[in-house]
């Protein structure tokens, strides 16, 4: 009996400046296939479906269990986890692209350095003065470990900045993810010290204003985040800050 194969059409990029061309790759189904192992294979074995050697597919992967979010890739139109992605569930051929809202590095990796950025600027951790042995941390009650708990589940994929339709050079907008820790850190006890500089720090161009609230993020997120109810709160709380400013003045 012939072998089971999928197709693919896979997006190249030579270098961040290089033209953008598709190339044709057949890889034999393997049962509970995703797509992050079959790029494996055509980065194995870099022969496209004309016979011919090529190189091997650039990509970022770690995990391969959802979990370090350096997979993230357009498949078949859609922005998701390549790891977590079943070549079963999908229409043939799969056309897989790297995200387009982030520079190229190569085929499918790209510089996802702006959310890393992002995240610096409204200081999303908790500040901790690591020279002495502070003793336990402040009590966190089970109904704020209830509301922490799926916001810091993010793995910093940026598919929802992929499909946001304000995250974009002309907005500056940080988008959902960054909003999301935002509101993280300022829920924990020793968090919010910084609670009053993070929400400085979206208010303006580029901050929660930007948000149009077409709630394509949430679609996207792979973990479930509640991305809008997020915005929401901050959307609130920013406001909050600005006009307390605005009287302290
Ligand atoms: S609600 Fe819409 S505009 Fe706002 S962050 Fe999500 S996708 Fe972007
Ligand atoms: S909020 Fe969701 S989609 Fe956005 S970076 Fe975090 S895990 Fe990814
Ligand atoms: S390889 Fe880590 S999330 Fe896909």
């Amino acid at each position: 009996m012939a072998e089971k194969t999928i197709q693919f059409e896979v997006k190249r990029q030579s270098s961040p400046d290089a033209d953008a061309v598709w190339e044709k790759f057949e890889v034999t189904w393997k049962p509970g296939m995703n797509v992050i192992s079959a790029m494996m294979e055509i980065a194995a074995n870099p022969v496209n479906t004309n016979g011919q050697e090529t190189t091997p597919i650039a990509y970022d992967s770690n995990c391969l269990e959802e979990i370090c979010g350096s997979c993230a890739m357009v498949i078949n139109g859609k922005a998701r986890m390549a790891c977590s992605t079943l070549v079963d569930k999908l229409e043939q051929p799969i056309r897989v692209q790297p995200l387009t809202k982030f520079p190229v590095v190569r085929d499918l990796a790209v510089d996802r350095s702006v959310l890393f950025e992002n995240l610096k600027a409204v200081k999303a951790w908790v500040p901790v003065d690591g020279t002495y042995d502070l003793g336990s941390g402040p009590r966190v009650f089970p109904q704020q470990q209830e509301v922490a708990y799926p916001l810091s589940n993010c793995i910093s994929c940026c598919c929802c900045m992929e499909v946001c339709p304000q995250f974009n050079d002309a907005t500056g907008f940080v988008g959902a993810a960054t909003i999301a820790q935002v509101k993280l850190f300022n829920a924990h006890p020793s968090g919010k010290v910084l609670k009053e500089e993070r929400l400085r720090a979206l208010a303006g161009d580029g901050g929660v204003q930007e948000c149009g609230f077409a709630q394509n993020c949430i679609q996207a997120c792979p973990k479930q985040l509640p991305l809008t109810e997020a915005i929401s709160d901050i959307t609130r709380d920013v406001t909050l800050q600005v006009a307390r400013d605005f009287l302290r003045a």
